[in-house]
């Protein structure tokens, strides 16, 4: 089944009346995103064919079943802001899929697991020295997937979706642009922290240059890992980490 958006509908469910850019397929709603002028923009595709992920990752975007969109946005303070858009884009993704009534978790720095698989995926990027770009790529429906990607992915709705794609769009867009008015208020430190799936376990901490075990223990006031070694405690603030769920 493939799905398409709307426009009219992404409009017609936003609260902020913002341009919206809405395309067959582009080469990244990211990219094109920081290319543009507006101050305050949405960017959706049905497909992407150079979609971008974390840690230079291509992010597979195959059409009709994703939800790919950047969201250009002006943040004051942009650069001591970054580690708080980045923790607020997660809590922004999780309070929409919650509000469908699916219990969803965040794994750090920003992926939402559904069922211990990956759901969700965001790649915050700077678009110049007052706007960010904010992209978010959703499995929406069951598409098939590459091999090295079958086992680790999860869709929102396996049968029919009771939302349109249009609506989560502008669900997420909604949340994205209520927390960035407001990142001074931390109060999604705490949303973030609740639903977290890493505090408490042992985590493969993945570094520029190093890799090592370590039990996550706690989310700093700007979104850092607290992770303890028998070295002792350290916050990481770039890199990722990986769980076994099986554990
Ligand atoms: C990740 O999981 O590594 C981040 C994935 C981010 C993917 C989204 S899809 C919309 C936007 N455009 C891109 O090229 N990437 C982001």
């Amino acid at each position: 089944m493939s799905y398409t958006v709307s426009e009219e509908e992404i409009k017609k469910h936003l609260k902020l009346s913002i341009p919206v850019y809405v395309f067959e397929e582009i080469g990244s709603t990211n990219t094109f995103a920081k290319g543009l002028k507006d101050n305050c923009a949405l960017v959706v595709a049905d497909s992407q064919t150079n979609g971008k992920g974390r840690m230079g990752r291509a992010f597979y975007s195959p059409k009709g079943t994703g939800i790919y969109l950047s969201l250009v946005a002006p943040v004051a303070d942009l650069y001591t802001s970054v580690p708080f858009i980045t923790t607020a884009a997660s809590v922004a993704v999780h309070r929409a899929i919650s509000d469908l009534g699916i219990k969803t978790e965040i794994k750090w720095v920003n992926d939402i697991y559904l069922n211990n698989k990956k759901l969700a995926g965001i790649l915050c990027e700077t678009a110049d020295s007052s706007r960010v770009v904010i992209g978010i790529g959703i499995n929406f429906a069951p598409s098939p997937m590459p091999d090295e990607l079958k086992s680790s992915v999860a869709f929102l709705f396996e049968s029919e979706p009771r939302v349109t794609k249009s609506e989560l769009i502008a669900l997420v867009t909604n949340n994205l642009l209520t927390l960035l008015a407001d990142l001074k208020n931390t109060d999604f430190i705490t949303y973030y922290k609740a639903h977290s799936c890493v505090l408490g376990k042992k985590v493969l901490c993945i570094q520029a240059s190093s890799a090592f075990m370590a039990e996550a223990i706690d989310i700093d006031s700007h979104g850092g890992l607290i992770v303890r070694t028998e070295n002792g405690t350290q916050t990481l603030r770039t890199g990722e980490v990986s769980i076994r769920f099986t554990d």
